[in-house]
């Protein structure tokens, strides 16, 4: 029974870690937290990170807990915040400004020392939606909509028929 649930838990944890991939999405314009977070065990002195995105284009490097700014890609010159207070509790999320469209993608946050790796997918659409001060406006669009769609798919349903 004690092996049995040892074996459950290495094989959740197995498809835990091979399927890990975060999904976020952001607003154009806004910025957006692409987690990464090394909770495996204890981090070595000496260690790099290496965060890319789906071209490999280099979004930061952190080599031995300092982030290098000069091997960065120009597409994320100035658009990258690290938190290196973070980088002892494993913490290597990066936020990145200014989202464009084209940021939309899989990043990869590699930690070749441990051996460790973090998929985040990222979509960024549409703007930021401004708080609206009146009463309620947001409701009534919802309502609004969920009751219009089935009768756009009602002429549809009658061809179907
Ligand atoms: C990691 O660091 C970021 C930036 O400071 C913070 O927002 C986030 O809550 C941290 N995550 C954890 C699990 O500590």
């Amino acid at each position: 029974m004690r092996h049995f649930g040892r074996l459950i838990w290495i094989v959740i944890y197995g498809i835990s870690t091979v399927s890990c991939q975060v999904k976020v999405e952001g607003f154009i314009s806004d910025s957006v937290l692409l987690p990464c977070i090394y909770r495996e065990g204890p981090l070595p002195d000496q260690f790099n990170v290496h965060w890319r995105d789906k071209d490999d284009k280099i979004v930061l490097d952190i080599n031995n807990r300092v982030q290098d700014l000069t091997t960065q890609d120009q597409v994320f010159k100035g658009r990258v915040r690290s938190f290196p207070d973070e980088y002892k509790a494993g913490n290597f999320t990066v936020v990145l400004e200014q989202a464009r469209q084209s940021d939309s993608g899989t990043y990869e946050c590699h930690v070749p020392k441990v051996d460790f790796q973090r998929r985040v997918q990222l979509t960024v659409a549409g703007v930021k939606p401004t708080p609206s001060p009146g009463p309620r406006v947001g409701d009534g669009a919802v309502t609004l909509s969920s009751s219009v769609l089935p009768l756009l798919s009602a002429p549809v349903f009658l061809f179907w028929l």
